[in-house]
């Protein structure tokens, strides 16, 4: 019979080999390719000490191609919970160094368990993913695994956050999960997504193409919009994770933190008075408007090399998350198109999902028309930030700094569609589009009989702008709250969203909405 010593001492070795993943071998090569491996990268995003390992001791149950003489504990992937800046989450780690990170039954089933954990008690879920996809030894069995991950993350999304961090080559289904899940995240240079490789591609397109081209970070924060970050480094991806989950709530029921503040709430920024140029046709960066109104000057820019013609980010105003979704002039004069309308509208949505009150800045000359939108279908793609805003019932604040034309005005959180309070700053253009265009339809007769043609049409553009390019036909009508100064922006939307906080909305129950997909 075994000793009490001779049991610990057993437990001792398990776990120490367990720790070791796939060996000292493999997790030099991981080290060689500038890589971290699974429990590293655990140590960097958790707060020190807090990790809880859950199932160090699974192991596959396959016996075909020889996998019955290989067996590593854990089999592939690290699980379990810990907390970061003291609060909550749910994790799982992929380990390249065993089977290539690639799923098995039993590793799915690991990370179906810490789903099913993090739902229970509504906390965060963030995925580590480095993996080769489904185990191939392991055949049907692995794709049914993905499956019952899928098949989580659906039941999960909008109920607690789930953030997804590619640090390897993730191929087949080890990138469909991310797909899923509300952030993704990858790192330059070590880090691939794709449906499939590019050997594969080759024998079916006859493409030459490499990783980096076909699924680098590059490609997809600035080609496809499938990765919402680009980090320099592992470590960066990690500070980001958790800089991520400081604007999100635990889950869908609770507040998202908020984080004291020595930004004054009355501070005034008289930069912002002359921000926007005199002339209407010249760009400024509305960066600019939004780093001189948020604590601190912070901004968190998601997805800042695709679609630049809006931004998207999170702040906070008095210590409170925000989220803000902004007009760029300075690209495509902020004219939304399909990818800026489908990336608005996707965060627009996350923000509405985890009680994340929303924060517009409206320069918009109206929707990019042109046959290459409309063919891809520009209606449709529109129509979905216009339904995100619709459909959001998070306190909604609207800033209108220069233009606002056309159902672009509607769209963008105008008072119609719930805004909550719509302020506009005296440079604001609120209309059914620009000057000249107005004049030169309604006008177009009166124009063509004028001795000077020329002098008649600028004549009639200036009464136009005088008369309708302001703020105040739409302040009359209530359809603005209030006018303000741009240099009062800061204390006017602390008050509001102090004013909203305890706002409640509701939409008509249903079993879900069909946003225009
Ligand atoms: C089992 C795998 C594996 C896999 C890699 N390995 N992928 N084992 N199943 N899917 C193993 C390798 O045999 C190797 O084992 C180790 O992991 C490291 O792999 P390497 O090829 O040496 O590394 P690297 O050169 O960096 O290439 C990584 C890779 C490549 C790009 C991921 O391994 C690869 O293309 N793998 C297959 C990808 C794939 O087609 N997956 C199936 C997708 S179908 P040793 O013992 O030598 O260390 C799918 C279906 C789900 O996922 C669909 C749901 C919608």
């Amino acid at each position: 019979m075994a000793t009490n010593e001779e049991r610990l001492g057993r437990l001792t070795r398990m776990r120490e080999e367990s720790l070791l993943g796939g060996g000292p071998v493999r997790i030099e090569r991981q080290h060689a390719w500038g890589k971290l491996t699974a429990r590293e990268r655990l140590d960097l995003l958790l707060d020190p000490g807090t990790f809880i390992e859950l199932d160090a001791f699974v192991t596959h149950r396959s016996k075909e191609f020889g996998l019955d003489k290989q067996h590593f504990l854990g089999d592939g992937v690290v699980t379990g919970h810990g907390l970061v800046d003291g609060r909550l989450v749910f994790v799982f780690s992929q380990d390249f160094t065993v089977f290539g990170g690639s799923l098995s039954e039993a590793y799915a089933e690991k990370i179906c368990k810490v789903m099913d954990l993090a739902m229970k008690v509504g906390a965060p879920l963030i995925g580590l993913n480095d993996s080769g996809g489904a185990r191939i030894q392991e055949g049907v069995v692995s794709l049914g695994g993905y499956a019952d991950i899928f098949l989580r993350n659906v039941l999960a999304s909008g109920v607690i956050p789930q953030i997804s961090v590619i640090m390897g080559p993730c191929a087949g289904g080890a990138v469909y999960s991310p797909a899923m899940t509300d952030f993704t995240l990858m790192v330059e240079g070590t880090s691939y997504m794709f449906v499939t490789g590019p050997n594969v591609v080759k024998a079916v397109t006859h493409e030459d193409v490499d990783s980096e081209r076909l699924g680098g970070a590059i490609t997809h924060t600035t080609r496809s919009g499938v990765a919402h970050l680009a980090a320099k480094d592992e470590a960066e991806s990690l500070d980001l994770t958790r800089r991520i989950l400081g604007f999100l709530p635990q889950n869908n029921l609770a507040s998202p933190p908020i984080v004291p503040t020595r930004d004054p709430s009355d501070r005034r920024d008289i930069e912002l008075d002359t921000i926007v140029p005199d002339d209407p046709q010249k760009p400024y960066d509305m960066h600019g408007v939004i780093i001189r109104i948020f604590d601190d000057g912070r901004f968190l820019e998601i997805q800042p090399d695709w679609a630049a013609n809006i931004i998207i980010g999170f702040g906070r105003l008095a210590g409170r998350s925000v989220g803000i979704v902004a007009q760029q002039p300075a690209v495509l004069a902020g004219a939304l198109d399909i990818n800026s309308s489908i990336k608005a509208a996707r965060f627009v949505r996350t923000c509405d999902a985890f009680n994340v009150p929303l924060v517009t800045f409206v320069d918009v000359p109206g929707f990019l028309p042109g046959v290459g939108q409309e063919d891809a279908g520009i209606i449709k793609h529109g129509a979905k930030l216009l339904y995100a805003y619709c459909e959001a019932t998070v306190p909604k604040m609207t800033v209108i700094t220069r233009k606002a034309y056309g159902g672009a005005y509607d769209v963008m959180s105008s008072k119609h569609v719930r805004g909550d309070m719509n302020f506009a700053w005296p440079t604001a253009e609120i209309a059914v589009m620009g000057a000249e265009g107005a004049v030169n339809i309604i006008f177009k007769d009166q124009i063509a009989a004028a001795d000077d043609v020329v002098a008649e049409r600028a004549r009639l553009i200036a009464e136009y702008e005088a008369e309708f390019n302001n703020p105040y036909v739409a302040a009359a009508r209530g359809y603005i709250d209030d006018i303000i100064h741009p240099s009062d922006t800061r204390p006017r939307l602390i008050a509001a969203l102090e004013m909203l906080a305890d706002k409640r909305d509701e939409n008509p129950r249903k079993k879900h909405g069909n946003i225009p997909l």
